[in-house]
Protein backbone atom coordinates (compact mmCIF):
# COMPACT_ATOMS: atom_id res chain seq x y z
CA UNK A 1 0.00 0.00 0.00
CA UNK A 2 1.33 3.37 -0.63
CA UNK A 3 2.66 4.98 2.28
CA UNK A 4 0.61 7.95 2.33
CA UNK A 5 -2.91 5.86 2.39
CA UNK A 6 -1.18 3.38 4.69
CA UNK A 7 -0.26 6.27 6.93
CA UNK A 8 -4.45 7.29 6.98
CA UNK A 9 -6.03 4.23 7.16
CA UNK A 10 -4.09 2.55 9.97
CA UNK A 11 -5.98 3.03 13.36
CA UNK A 12 -6.74 1.11 16.53
CA UNK A 13 -8.54 -1.85 15.59
CA UNK A 14 -10.24 -4.32 18.59
CA UNK A 15 -12.22 -6.70 17.01
CA UNK A 16 -10.91 -9.72 15.22
CA UNK A 17 -12.15 -12.82 13.62
CA UNK A 18 -10.86 -15.54 15.75
CA UNK A 19 -9.00 -17.22 12.19
CA UNK A 20 -5.31 -17.97 13.41
CA UNK A 21 -2.41 -16.28 11.43
CA UNK A 22 0.28 -19.21 10.29
CA UNK A 23 3.45 -18.55 12.60
CA UNK A 24 5.47 -18.73 9.71
CA UNK A 25 3.08 -15.66 8.74
CA UNK A 26 3.55 -13.91 11.69
CA UNK A 27 7.82 -14.21 12.22
CA UNK A 28 8.23 -12.56 8.50
CA UNK A 29 5.40 -9.64 9.67
CA UNK A 30 7.61 -9.15 13.03
CA UNK A 31 10.87 -9.54 10.45
CA UNK A 32 9.54 -6.71 8.46
CA UNK A 33 9.10 -4.78 11.82
CA UNK A 34 12.67 -5.94 13.21
CA UNK A 35 13.94 -3.64 10.22
CA UNK A 36 12.94 -0.25 12.47
CA UNK A 37 16.12 1.68 13.73
CA UNK A 38 17.60 1.34 17.22
CA UNK A 39 20.27 3.35 19.33
CA UNK A 40 23.63 1.75 18.67
CA UNK A 41 21.48 -0.61 16.68
CA UNK A 42 21.06 -2.23 19.58
CA UNK A 43 17.71 -3.69 18.66
CA UNK A 44 16.69 -3.76 21.72
CA UNK A 45 13.60 -5.74 21.08
CA UNK A 46 12.28 -9.19 21.72
CA UNK A 47 9.51 -10.72 20.61
CA UNK A 48 6.99 -12.96 21.97
CA UNK A 49 4.27 -14.78 19.85
CA UNK A 50 1.45 -16.60 22.22
CA UNK A 51 0.17 -19.76 21.04
CA UNK A 52 -0.33 -21.68 23.70
CA UNK A 53 -3.77 -21.66 25.01
CA UNK A 54 -3.02 -22.18 28.88
CA UNK A 55 0.01 -19.35 27.84
CA UNK A 56 -2.94 -17.46 26.85
CA UNK A 57 -5.14 -17.95 29.54
CA UNK A 58 -2.50 -17.24 32.22
CA UNK A 59 -1.46 -13.87 30.15
CA UNK A 60 -5.25 -12.56 29.77
CA UNK A 61 -5.60 -12.83 33.60
CA UNK A 62 -2.21 -10.10 34.15
CA UNK A 63 -4.65 -8.06 31.22
CA UNK A 64 -7.13 -5.53 32.11
CA UNK A 65 -10.53 -6.69 31.92
CA UNK A 66 -11.25 -4.50 28.90
CA UNK A 67 -8.69 -5.56 27.04
CA UNK A 68 -9.23 -9.13 27.67
CA UNK A 69 -11.47 -9.45 24.38
CA UNK A 70 -9.02 -8.11 21.63
CA UNK A 71 -6.07 -10.60 22.69
CA UNK A 72 -9.14 -13.66 23.11
CA UNK A 73 -10.05 -12.79 19.18
CA UNK A 74 -6.67 -11.82 17.82
CA UNK A 75 -5.12 -14.22 14.94
CA UNK A 76 -2.31 -13.46 16.55
CA UNK A 77 -0.80 -12.45 19.97
CA UNK A 78 2.69 -11.08 20.18
CA UNK A 79 4.24 -9.74 23.52
CA UNK A 80 7.02 -7.61 23.14
CA UNK A 81 10.09 -7.48 25.41
CA UNK A 82 12.85 -4.94 25.58
CA UNK A 83 16.20 -6.45 26.81
CA UNK A 84 17.82 -4.95 29.78
CA UNK A 85 20.77 -6.48 29.10
CA UNK A 86 22.35 -4.49 26.33
CA UNK A 87 26.04 -5.41 27.26
CA UNK A 88 25.45 -9.13 26.61
CA UNK A 89 23.18 -7.80 23.73
CA UNK A 90 26.27 -6.00 22.33
CA UNK A 91 28.57 -9.07 22.93
CA UNK A 92 25.93 -11.31 21.30
CA UNK A 93 26.29 -8.98 18.12
CA UNK A 94 29.86 -8.56 17.63
CA UNK A 95 29.67 -12.36 17.46
CA UNK A 96 27.93 -11.86 14.21
CA UNK A 97 30.41 -8.97 12.47
CA UNK A 98 32.93 -9.66 10.66
CA UNK A 99 34.24 -6.23 10.05
CA UNK A 100 37.49 -5.89 12.84
CA UNK A 101 36.56 -2.24 13.65
CA UNK A 102 33.33 -2.71 14.06
CA UNK A 103 33.83 -6.20 16.08
CA UNK A 104 35.62 -4.64 18.29
CA UNK A 105 33.49 -1.36 18.77
CA UNK A 106 30.53 -4.19 20.03
CA UNK A 107 32.79 -6.37 21.75
CA UNK A 108 34.57 -3.41 23.73
CA UNK A 109 33.79 0.22 22.96
CA UNK A 110 29.28 -0.29 23.56
CA UNK A 111 29.79 -2.61 26.51
CA UNK A 112 31.67 -0.26 28.10
CA UNK A 113 29.45 2.53 27.24
CA UNK A 114 26.18 0.24 27.75
CA UNK A 115 27.45 -0.10 31.26
CA UNK A 116 27.21 3.20 32.55
CA UNK A 117 23.87 3.63 31.63
CA UNK A 118 21.57 4.89 34.18
CA UNK A 119 18.56 2.76 35.08
CA UNK A 120 16.98 5.61 33.90
CA UNK A 121 18.95 6.25 30.97
CA UNK A 122 18.46 2.52 30.24
CA UNK A 123 14.58 2.77 30.15
CA UNK A 124 14.48 5.39 28.13
CA UNK A 125 16.85 3.25 25.72
CA UNK A 126 13.90 0.61 26.16
CA UNK A 127 10.98 2.69 25.45
CA UNK A 128 12.09 4.64 22.76
CA UNK A 129 13.38 1.68 20.35
CA UNK A 130 9.78 -0.43 21.84
CA UNK A 131 8.16 2.52 20.54
CA UNK A 132 9.71 2.53 17.05
CA UNK A 133 9.34 -1.37 16.34
CA UNK A 134 5.97 -0.96 17.13
CA UNK A 135 5.00 1.39 14.85
CA UNK A 136 6.64 -0.37 11.99
CA UNK A 137 4.54 -3.09 13.46
CA UNK A 138 1.66 -1.62 12.87
CA UNK A 139 2.82 -0.93 9.56
CA UNK A 140 3.58 -3.76 8.73
CA UNK A 141 0.59 -5.45 9.84
CA UNK A 142 -2.06 -3.13 8.11
CA UNK A 143 0.11 -3.59 4.71
CA UNK A 144 -0.08 -7.27 4.75
CA UNK A 145 -4.31 -6.66 5.28
CA UNK A 146 -4.78 -7.14 8.84
CA UNK A 147 -5.71 -5.25 11.52
CA UNK A 148 -4.13 -4.55 15.05
CA UNK A 149 -4.22 -2.21 18.01
CA UNK A 150 -1.28 -1.92 21.09
CA UNK A 151 -1.90 -2.64 24.62
CA UNK A 152 0.07 -1.22 27.32
CA UNK A 153 -2.56 -1.44 30.18
CA UNK A 154 -1.59 -5.13 31.61
CA UNK A 155 0.37 -5.98 34.93
CA UNK A 156 3.95 -5.49 33.35
CA UNK A 157 6.14 -7.36 36.00
CA UNK A 158 8.13 -10.30 36.04
CA UNK A 159 5.09 -12.67 36.37
CA UNK A 160 4.49 -12.12 32.52
CA UNK A 161 8.19 -13.97 32.21
CA UNK A 162 7.00 -16.40 34.16
CA UNK A 163 3.89 -16.88 32.44
CA UNK A 164 5.59 -17.11 28.87
CA UNK A 165 8.65 -18.91 30.43
CA UNK A 166 10.89 -15.72 29.18
CA UNK A 167 14.87 -14.81 30.57
CA UNK A 168 14.14 -12.23 33.14
CA UNK A 169 16.67 -9.91 31.08
CA UNK A 170 13.63 -8.88 29.13
CA UNK A 171 10.78 -7.13 30.04
CA UNK A 172 7.55 -7.14 29.44
CA UNK A 173 6.67 -3.88 27.50
CA UNK A 174 3.56 -4.04 25.50
CA UNK A 175 0.95 -6.72 23.75
CA UNK A 176 0.10 -6.32 20.37
CA UNK A 177 -2.93 -8.27 19.00
CA UNK A 178 -3.69 -8.38 15.52
CA UNK A 179 -5.48 -10.13 12.81
CA UNK A 180 -8.24 -10.26 9.90
CA UNK A 181 -11.12 -8.07 10.52
CA UNK A 182 -13.91 -6.56 8.88
CA UNK A 183 -13.42 -3.66 11.23
CA UNK A 184 -10.78 -1.09 9.84
CA UNK A 185 -11.33 1.22 13.11
CA UNK A 186 -11.75 5.23 12.54
CA UNK A 187 -9.90 7.90 12.64
CA UNK A 188 -9.39 9.65 15.44
CA UNK A 189 -9.36 13.04 16.75
CA UNK A 190 -5.44 14.93 15.98
CA UNK A 191 -4.70 18.13 17.40
CA UNK A 192 -4.62 20.59 14.70
CA UNK A 193 -0.65 21.82 13.13
CA UNK A 194 -0.58 24.78 15.75
CA UNK A 195 -1.32 23.19 18.83
CA UNK A 196 1.66 20.88 17.85
CA UNK A 197 4.20 22.19 15.72
CA UNK A 198 6.03 25.56 16.64
CA UNK A 199 8.74 27.28 14.94
CA UNK A 200 11.58 29.30 15.85
C1 LIG B 1 1.62 3.43 24.20
C2 LIG B 1 0.21 3.03 23.82
C3 LIG B 1 -0.56 2.34 24.72
C4 LIG B 1 -1.85 1.92 24.37
N1 LIG B 1 -2.55 1.16 25.24
C5 LIG B 1 -3.77 0.70 24.88
C6 LIG B 1 -4.48 -0.19 25.73
O1 LIG B 1 -4.00 -0.58 26.79
N2 LIG B 1 -5.68 -0.64 25.32
C7 LIG B 1 -6.22 -0.27 24.11
O2 LIG B 1 -7.33 -0.73 23.79
N3 LIG B 1 -5.58 0.58 23.28
C8 LIG B 1 -4.36 1.07 23.63
N4 LIG B 1 -3.68 1.88 22.77
C9 LIG B 1 -4.27 2.31 21.50
C10 LIG B 1 -4.66 3.80 21.55
O3 LIG B 1 -5.81 3.99 22.33
C11 LIG B 1 -4.85 4.35 20.12
O4 LIG B 1 -3.69 4.12 19.38
C12 LIG B 1 -5.16 5.84 20.14
O5 LIG B 1 -6.42 6.08 20.70
C13 LIG B 1 -5.09 6.50 18.77
O6 LIG B 1 -5.95 5.85 17.87
P1 LIG B 1 -5.42 5.27 16.49
O7 LIG B 1 -4.40 4.20 16.82
O8 LIG B 1 -6.64 4.68 15.85
O9 LIG B 1 -4.81 6.36 15.71
C14 LIG B 1 -2.39 2.27 23.10
C15 LIG B 1 -1.58 2.98 22.20
C16 LIG B 1 -0.29 3.32 22.53
C17 LIG B 1 0.56 4.02 21.50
Amino acid sequence: MEFELLNKERHAVRTFDGVKIPTDTIKEILMDAHLAPSGMNIQSWHFVIVEDKNKLAALLEEVKPQNRKQIEEAGAVVVLFGDQDLVARSLEMGEFEEDELKKERLMTRYPLMFEGFSEEYLNTYLSISTGLVTMNLMYVIKNRGYEGNIILEFNRTSKINEILDVDMRYRPELIIPFGASLDTGEASFRFPSERVIEVR
